[in-house]
């Protein structure tokens, strides 16, 4: 980690509203947020774009390798764009929710992502939210949320958004892979937000990062 910046990890499972959070604790603390599911969201709405078979590995990992990704900030918050094109609502179609946990498992592509998350944290201090931040990306940092919901309060969350989402099932295609699998990390905060509304979810990130040795 940078000696000179700080990172605090949020990870979580799907619809935990871990994204939510962290861009209000961000906003708060007066630090950038990052987005990191929205990297593997990024490629996988590309690769669906150029017709390559999401589980053909090869072939997505040398489509990877030839993608022009630049990660970027805008109002404090992570932008990406691939081959010149910003992405935003492109990320969320029900087509990149089905088959973005499929290319999450390929270790390669995650080695290339993890590299350019860490990149972030080279001139900002960051709030990134993620499955493997506190595992994988900032294993080294004392600030560890692991924001959870059930399964049902999830499931009704994605479809107030209106959005098709097998969350689920996503779930534990995350949690059962082998390349840095969804998981609590050692040392971590968790916060169960079922019966939370936002604002006290994030006061409890709050808390729960001074009792982890965040100081202003
Ligand atoms: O947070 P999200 O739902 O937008 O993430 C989309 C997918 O990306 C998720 O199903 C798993 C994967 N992901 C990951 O494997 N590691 C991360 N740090 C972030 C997301």
């Amino acid at each position: 980690m940078s000696a000179s910046h700080r990172a605090v990890a949020i990870d979580g499972p799907a619809a935990s509203g871990k994204s939510t959070v962290a861009k209000c604790l961000a906003a708060r603390l007066g630090l950038i947020m990052v987005n990191s599911g929205a990297m593997y969201r990024a490629v996988t709405w590309q690769i669906l774009q150029d017709g390559i078979l999401p589980s053909d590995q090869d072939a997505v990992i040398q489509a990877f390798e030839r993608m022009k990704i630049i990660c970027g900030v805008e109002d404090g918050v992570s932008t990406i764009s691939v081959n010149g094109r910003m992405l935003s609502s492109e990320l969320r179609t029900p087509a990149v929710n089905e088959n973005v946990s499929t290319l999450a498992s390929f270790s390669k592509l995650r080695e290339g992502l993890v590299a350019m998350q860490r990149a972030y944290l080279e001139s900002d201090d960051v709030v990134m939210e993620g499955r493997d931040i506190g595992s994988v990306v900032f294993p080294e940092t004392p600030f560890k949320i692991y924001i959870d919901a059930s399964e049902e309060v999830r499931a009704a969350r994605r479809s107030k958004d209106g959005e098709a989402d097998v969350v689920a099932e996503r779930d534990a295609q995350d949690s059962q892979r082998e390349a840095s699998p969804l998981k609590i990390s050692e040392g971590a905060i968790v916060i169960d937000s079922s019966s939370l509304t936002i604002d006290q979810t994030v006061l409890a990130a709050q808390e729960a990062l001074i009792e982890l040795g965040w100081e202003d």
